[in-house]
């Protein structure tokens, strides 16, 4: 699925934070930082083409709801008249779920222009009310002029794209009005950690072959594959990941003055990341039962206190 993403992982020599953690005293990111950024926007300008002709995403045929596991509906609850924001939406196969589930307004936000162009299009052509803001997560709170929401829901591969996950929970608490959540559903580091034995391709065996933890600094990966099928880039294949741990998720959300209200690791996933994996009783994917039982998801909930 991942089609020799992992051979690519390697630690960019001149990778990692400054003791300030990637900022200047300007507010600003470090050169080093924004040229990693901007490397990443390229790169998620040449996926979207791909993500888009994929099986994968399966627009047009797989149902926006399809892409959220039954948990996270519970722990969302109703969404009637609630404004609902999606940062880092990509096409925005998530965020029409949750126009079709009655919030009053549905907003989401990219960096990559290309993926806006076409998450406008693909939600007109469902007849959905979704706007989407072309804007740097960073700059949300400007790009939304100063708009809040009820919830705001991330995730599914989005904070690994961050350097900053201070900087980001304080966006995210600046985003929620008093009472809001925040509801953050990502992979967990378990799942980050482990590969195949011997390597990626052969082996059914998993092993912890990557850092747990985080510290060693940014994650350069220089992949013509994407996560999905379809034809490799022919361009912009370098992109930059900065692993975070739990505790750095739930410190910096707490820093920022939102109260952690749950937080769950789940087994399940929303597609096979290895062969070996058997669909679980909801359709999404778990590990065979003659492995351990790992998490390989978390989701969190945030509020902020009104
Ligand atoms: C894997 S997608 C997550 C969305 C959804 N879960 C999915 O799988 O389609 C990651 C998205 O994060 C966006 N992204 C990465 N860094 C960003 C940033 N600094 N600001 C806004 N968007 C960013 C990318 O453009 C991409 O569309």
């Amino acid at each position: 699925m991942d089609g020799g993403f992992d051979e690519a992982r390697g630690f960019d020599a001149a990778g990692g934070f400054d003791a300030a953690g990637g900022f200047d005293a300007a507010g600003g990111f470090d050169e080093a930082t924004a040229a990693r950024m901007r490397a990443n926007q390229a790169n998620w300008d040449a996926r979207t083409p791909v993500h888009v002709a994929s099986e994968f995403y399966g627009l047009g045929v797989r149902r926006p709801v399809d892409w959220f596991a039954p948990f996270e509906w519970i722990d969302i609850g109703e969404l009637d008249g609630l404004d609902v924001l999606h940062p880092q939406c990509h096409l925005g196969t998530e965020t029409l779920a949750f126009a079709g589930r009655g919030a009053r307004s549905t907003t989401g936000l990219d960096f990559s222009s290309a993926a806006i162009d076409q998450a406008r299009r693909i939600a007109a052509e469902a007849g959905a009310n979704v706007e989407y803001v072309h804007a740097d997560v960073y700059d949300a709170v400007h790009a939304l002029d100063g708009r809040d929401f009820d919830l705001v829901y991330t995730g599914k591969g989005s904070l690994c794209y961050l350097p900053d996950l201070q900087r980001w929970a304080g966006v995210m608490a600046e985003l929620l009005r008093p009472g809001g959540a925040l509801y953050v559903v990502e992979f967990h580091p378990v799942l980050n950690s482990l590969g195949p034995v011997p390597g990626p391709g052969d082996g059914p065996e998993l092993l912890l072959r990557h850092d747990y933890l985080p510290g060693r600094g940014p994650v350069k990966r220089d992949a013509t594959r994407t996560y999905t099928d379809g034809p490799p880039l022919s361009e912009a294949t370098v992109v930059y990941e900065w692993p975070h741990s739990l505790g750095e998720v739930i410190n910096a959300l707490a820093g920022a003055g939102l109260t952690i209200r749950s937080l769950r690791e789940t087994e399940l996933l929303p597609w096979p990341r290895w062969e070996s994996m058997v669909r679980a009783d909801n359709g999404w994917w778990r590990l065979p039962d003659t492995d351990p039982r790992v998490p390989l998801m978390y989701a969190l909930r945030a509020v902020k206190p009104g």
